[in-house]
């Protein structure tokens, strides 16, 4: 077990080695200021007063808020750290960050989805879909709606590729999960405020279960969507991808949304 202590609020608190800095202080009340827990707000920016040789690599994503001067003073971005040893941290709670200005950042950073964590959501959507037995066609789009990957299982339907394609374009684009399109009482029924939306993109718009939002640290990064099972298969095999891209992004600290449901 290792012990960091916060000095900025007087708190101590044990873990294991490799424990995320900023977790772990969410977790035991530590006090360090955050926002975003994923390298983008710079808020959680503190200084590591003893036990700098504890604490792993330094990420790209701190050198976006630490000049070098910052990072040999030891200060470090609490979301981006893990510690292997004993360390001491302190912040500044009454000097925030100031937010990037349009002078200092002229275009918005922000997270994508690639071609390795596309195939690991695959992998965990099919080999969900092989262990429930349904041959599934899988389709991870980026935020734009454009594939990434598609997976035909053998023995899947021959519309399975265009269908999961359009359930995982209107999850990205539309940022919501398709199938609450329809249910309960959804906006795309006849008689309510969204009916004919699914007429949109020359018919592309599916308002029908299989198609999920991919949420990395709050923003929507892509869609998955799946053809071939019904509404309980797909949704398993739909959050055994999320599960799976949670799983791979977890050491880089960075959160995936798993859950059906979702509406941002
Ligand atoms: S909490 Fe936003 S950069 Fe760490």
């Amino acid at each position: 077990m290792i012990t960091v202590a916060f000095l900025t609020s007087g708190k101590t608190a044990t873990a294991a080695e490799q424990t995320s800095l900023l977790r772990l202080s969410i977790r035991e009340k530590g006090g360090i200021p955050f926002k975003c827990g994923g390298g983008i707000c710079g808020t959680c920016r503190c200084k590591v007063e003893q036990g700098i040789e504890n604490t792993d690599a330094v990420k790209p994503k701190e050198r976006r808020h630490l000049t070098e001067a910052d990072l040999a003073a030891g200060y470090r971005m609490a979301c981006q750290t893990f510690v292997t040893g004993d360390v001491a941290v302190s912040w500044v709670p009454a000097a925030p960050v100031p937010e990037p200005s349009h002078e200092s950042v002229p275009m918005k950073a922000g997270l994508r989805l690639e071609l390795r964590e596309a195939r690991a959501m695959v992998a965990g959507a099919t080999a969900e879909a092989a262990r429930i037995g349904v041959a599934q066609t899988v389709c991870i789009t980026d935020d734009g709606g454009f594939p990434i990957a598609l997976e035909r299982m053998d023995g899947a339907r021959v519309t399975g590729p265009q269908i999961a394609w359009n359930k995982a374009f209107t999850a990205a684009g539309h940022k919501r999960s398709t199938h609450l399109f329809n249910t309960p009482n959804g906006p795309a029924l006849p008689g309510n405020e969204a009916f004919g939306i699914q007429w949109s993109f020359e018919g592309r718009f599916a308002v029908f279960v299989g198609g999920f939002p991919i949420v990395v640290d709050g923003a929507v990064v892509g869609g998955i969507g799946l053809s071939g099972g019904n509404g309980e298969q797909d949704i398993a095999c739909g959050m055994a991808g999320l599960r799976a891209l949670a799983e791979l992004l977890a050491p880089e600290g960075l959160a995936v949304l798993v859950e059906p449901d979702i509406k941002r």
